[in-house]
């Protein structure tokens, strides 16, 4: 596609700095954000802040530097270019806190409360009361999402229910001061929730039954030949399902050899091939789909202060766009009978 062309529109999307990303998040998101960066000028944004929703001690603020950098490197390595594409730090466009605020005077706390999400990661960091910040997370996400006027937004099934609730925030905001939004859609990934090595409904670090992007060779085959498959196949020539099998989602997902998988789908099912064949196969294509990803890592790890450098240039850009979308917002709020600038300089 030429450099020069038109872009439709805007597009935004991120991630909490956890560390390295996996296979769930390449067929969730990231295959998704590769692939739309020449036909629309894209955002990818860490976010730091929602990191600290459930991990605020100083302790989880210590492992964000290094979090952050091994997520950068996976965007760079999946194919992200910063030459095409803005990728920045949350924390460094402080004007999404403001909007923030703003945003959170038209969302009630029934209506926050009846998000999933939000629930559940309490559940899962184990906190007993949800905090006020965590509550504000999905209107967060709406102040990142609007802060650049994206229409579009590239996310996995879990992050469905924070986009619904931008499109409210910007159609109330809208409606009470004036169009200055757009109503963002949601793009799904090819695979929505990938399920973990372990048979798990989703494959997640911290569940420990992910493949990871910067996994080597062989911890990538240790990995798939401890996968689970069909429990009730004790033996290969017992007839095996493959529809909802880990093991036949990763063929159909990461292995371009169509003839193969549908091969080894036919003989699993009539029990006429073992696991250990089928998972030496799968392990061979995620390798071979790997390979490019580790490579280009591997260059990009040798340069010293790369990602610190993509990330303060990308803030600036976004930074730019904040300032311009604060500035709209206060205008038709009215919210401009003082002027900032001047108490700012002065
Ligand atoms: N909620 C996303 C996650 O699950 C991270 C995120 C923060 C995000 N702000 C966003 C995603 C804006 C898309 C758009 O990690």
């Amino acid at each position: 596609m030429a450099a020069t062309q038109v872009k439709k529109g805007r597009l935004l999307t991120g991630d909490r700095p956890t560390g390295k990303l996996h296979l769930g998040h390449y067929v969730g998101s990231l295959e998704n954000r590769v692939k739309l960066q020449d036909e629309y000028e894209c955002f990818f944004l860490v976010a730091d802040y929602h990191a600290l929703t459930t991990r605020p001690s100083r302790q989880d603020i210590a492992e964000i530097p290094e979090n952050i950098r091994e997520m950068v490197l996976d965007y760079l390595a999946v194919g992200i270019d910063p030459n095409k594409s803005t990728i920045y730090l949350q924390s460094l466009v402080p004007e999404v806190a403001i909007l923030h605020l703003l945003f959170s005077m038209l969302v009630t706390v029934p209506r926050l409360q009846r998000i999933p999400t939000i629930k559940q990661m309490a559940r899962d960091a184990g906190l007993e009361a949800i905090p006020y910040g965590l509550l504000g997370y999905p209107v967060l996400q709406s102040a990142d999402i609007l802060m650049v006027r994206a229409e579009v937004v590239p996310v996995g099934k879990d992050n469905v229910a924070h986009v619904e609730l931008t499109r409210e925030v910007a159609r109330r905001f809208n409606y009470l001061y004036g169009r200055v939004f757009p109503e963002p859609e949601v793009l799904l990934g090819r695979f929505p929730i990938l399920p973990g090595i372990d048979g798990q409904k989703k494959m997640s670090k911290s569940l420990g039954n992910a493949i990871l992007l910067s996994d080597d060779e062989k911890t990538v085959t240790q990995k798939v030949m401890r996968m689970y498959t069909d429990p009730r196949r004790i033996r290969a020539d017992i007839p095996g399902r493959t529809r909802g099998n880990p093991v036949f989602i990763y063929h159909e997902l990461f292995n371009p050899n169509k003839e193969e998988v549908e091969d080894l789908k036919r003989r699993y099912r009539q029990g006429r091939v073992g696991d250990v064949e089928v998972k030496q196969k799968l392990a061979r294509a995620l390798n071979q789909f790997l390979e490019p990803i580790r490579q280009r890592r591997a260059e990009f790890e040798k340069k010293p202060g790369i990602v610190e450098e993509i990330l303060i240039e990308g803030s600036k850009v976004a930074r730019r766009e904040a300032q311009e979308t604060l500035r709209l917002a206060e205008e038709a709020m009215g919210l401009t009978y003082f002027r900032r600038r001047e108490v700012l300089v002065g």
